[in-house]
């Protein structure tokens, strides 16, 4: 029974190494109950008994690499997922900032950290376009999406969709921002001229700074404790002084970050630098 226990942990951990090596996935970031989990629904997919059989798999077979990736990284997203975050970021956050930039250098910043497809940089670039109309082209606007999924990052670059990442984009929007060609819907230039994609993993990548809002939803949820304590200080650290942090609704913060960031809005998960 032990010996049985021993060989199992030991290919989990042969696992383990392999992701790691081959897809620059570094497990030991995110709660071993998520991994597993995760991991199980490629064992169940690709009908591997244990975790030998799928290691055994993938050293036969590196066609599930892509695969395991995407099961790993869990991709789900919408525009303006959960529309009531995205009415107080229209109708406070943003006209916020906006009015803070008064005369001087318009600039703003903002960082969709974890941005999976795009959709939430580009949700953001629609309100700001939404709501400056006609000043649009006077501000200096990036918006920054940033993932660990290279493929995820192709799809925000393209600005293609056609599924259910679409359900919540209001019909004014939808004939404003995108252009129609048989079931897709493209990202209008203007949105993709304020929007650049790049791959960086928010625990080992460099830091970033100079953020007027930073939105990481979702993707801390499987991060160890530890982690993301470590990346809650860094967002601090990484917005400008009144700077927004906007987490996921079922986020929570925790860690020194805590304590310097004054709640803007519980219910929404919405805290100020
Ligand atoms: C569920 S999506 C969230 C998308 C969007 N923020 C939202 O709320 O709809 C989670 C994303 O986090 C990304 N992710 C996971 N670990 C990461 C890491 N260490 N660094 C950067 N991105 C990571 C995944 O690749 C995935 O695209």
């Amino acid at each position: 029974m032990l010996e049985t226990m021993q060989k199992k942990d030991a290919d989990y951990e042969m696992l383990k190494t392999l992701i790691h090596k081959n897809l620059g996935f570094n497990c030991e970031q995110y709660k071993d109950s998520h991994f597993k989990r995760r991991i199980d629904v490629r064992l169940r997919a690709t009908n591997s008994g244990t975790y030998r059989d799928y290691v055994k798999l993938l050293q036969s077979n590196s066609n599930e690499y892509p695969e395991l990736m995407e099961a790993l990284t869990v991709n789900v997203t919408n525009f303006f997922r959960n529309p009531e975050v995205y009415d107080v970021v229209e109708k406070e956050i943003l006209p916020a900032l906006i009015k803070a930039k008064g005369t001087g250098l318009k600039s703003i910043r903002i960082w969709s950290a974890g941005c999976s497809i795009g959709v939430e940089a580009y949700s953001i670039a629609m309100l700001l376009h939404y709501l400056l109309g006609n000043d649009f082209n006077k501000y200096n606007i990036k918006i920054t999406g940033t993932d660990i999924d290279k493929d995820s990052l192709l799809k925000a670059q393209q600005g293609i969709y056609s599924g259910a990442e679409m359900k919540d984009v209001r019909p004014a929007f939808l004939s404003s921002y995108f252009v129609k060609e048989g079931n897709n819907f493209i990202v209008s230039e203007e949105l993709k001229k304020v929007t650049q994609f790049k791959k960086q993993d928010l625990i080992s990548g460099p830091k970033m700074n100079g953020f007027d809002a930073i939105f990481c939803r979702n993707v801390t949820i499987y991060f160890q404790k530890e982690l993301q304590e470590q990346l809650y200080m860094d967002f601090y650290n990484a917005l400008l002084k009144d700077g927004f942090f906007v987490m996921g609704k079922t986020e929570t913060l925790i860690g020194p970050s805590k304590d310097m960031f004054r709640a803007y809005n519980s219910k929404e998960r919405i805290y100020q630098k």
